[in-house]
């Protein structure tokens, strides 16, 4: 057994109508020029102003890209530079709460994104106030302490990661996961699955991270398939939330597996959004780990309605069918030259988390097999 270190937002605030207490999130004293970082449904939807109320002042940006770029996290820190800015509440997706998580860092330090992208620099002290408010439940960035960026000029995805960037506050609130698209709906509830999925076997999985992780699964397992074809299920919109938070409360803490670190260098290179790459690698990777996790995978199997590994592995794939996640990597442009690409930027934390060695002639069949 390891040491147990477990850290979260000082408050995590969950359940229906929680974004109405979004005005006390923030300490008075900070809240003289509050930075809203949203994405740009949050502002057509009328959620943005809604917020802004609830403040004395704030400024609003809602230029952030998906799948958060280095130039584009830089873009919002020289932003906040020039506007004084006293505290952040990001308002979106996980690229949204990543950029917004990672800027409220740097912006009080010296350099640029890239320098402690690639670590030249280490991050020295605690960042901006930082508020989360998710509109999708999957990421868990509103509760980890790392943000996953993107430098798209040496296709690179990585995390910059300090334990003072874990987010001041969280705000989960179910209602705002209504208008989520279903196609993004899937794709963030196969990530959350699949990051609770990941934890339960992790090398660094306890106790505490095993109860967390297998409830997320049956949360998340038996409520997303109605999310995604009934979007204005509230129930339904709730229990996967909780799932999604379930495990992040779990990864956060153990750390991920072998479809974590493959998904980054493929999702980055392939240009597949991240919930996507994670529904299609897990089944295999389920199979190529079930030599040594058999009976962890039966245990999640009994939150999924299955007696065995064969069993919950065919449930995994059944769901993600279900919810019109492809099974194969044919509709997205790839090309057999970026594997070595892929093999040598896999070799994260992640990867090293997995309960067995993945080999490189191992995931080179594996993605020719996709
Ligand atoms: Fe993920």
């Amino acid at each position: 057994m390891h040491n147990i270190q477990i850290s979260y937002p000082q408050n995590i605030i969950f359940g229906e109508n929680s974004i109405e207490q979004i005005g006390e999130s923030i300490p008075e004293n900070l809240q003289n020029n509050v930075l809203i970082v949203s994405g740009k449904h949050s502002i057509q939807s009328g959620l943005v102003a809604q917020i802004a109320k609830k403040f004395k002042n704030t400024q609003i940006y809602s230029d952030i890209p998906p799948e958060a770029p280095l130039e584009g996290v830089q873009k919002l820190v020289n932003f906040a530079k020039t506007k004084k800015i006293t505290a952040i509440c990001a308002i979106g997706g996980g690229s949204v709460i990543d950029s917004a998580k990672c800027a409220a860092a740097i912006i009080p330090l010296e350099g640029s994104v890239k320098d402690y992208f690639y670590a030249k620099k280490t991050i020295s002290k605690k960042g901006l106030f930082f508020v989360a408010v998710p509109t999708t439940a999957g990421s868990g960035a509103e509760i980890t302490k790392n943000s996953v960026l993107k430098d798209t000029e040496t296709e690179i995805k990585q995390s910059i990661r300090h334990i003072t960037m874990i987010p001041d506050i969280a705000i989960i609130d179910p209602i705002l996961t209504l208008s989520c698209p279903k196609k993004l709906t899937a794709a963030c509830g196969m990530d959350a699955l699949t990051q609770a999925i990941e934890s339960y076997t992790t090398v660094k999985a306890n106790s505490i991270t095993k109860s967390l992780a297998s409830c997320a699964v049956k949360k998340i397992y038996n409520n997303l398939n109605e999310c995604c074809n009934t979007p204005s299920a509230i129930c339904a919109r709730t229990e996967v939330a909780e799932g999604s938070l379930l495990s992040a409360m779990a990864f956060s803490q153990s750390g991920l597996g072998a479809v974590h670190g493959l998904a980054h260098p493929i999702g980055s290179k392939w240009n597949i959004p991240h919930g996507e790459i994670c529904s299609i690698l897990l089944p295999h990777i389920l199979e190529l780990n079930s030599t040594v996790s058999d009976t962890e995978y039966s245990e999640l199997g009994i939150q999924c309605n299955a007696t065995s590994t064969k069993g919950f592995i065919d449930n995994i794939k059944k769901l993600s069918k279900e919810i019109g996640i492809s099974n194969n990597l044919k509709c997205y442009s790839t090309d057999k030259n970026d594997i070595d690409f892929i093999i040598k930027n896999s070799r994260s934390n992640s990867m090293l988390g997995n309960p067995r060695f993945i080999s490189d002639n191992e995931i080179v069949t594996l993605l020719e097999k996709l």
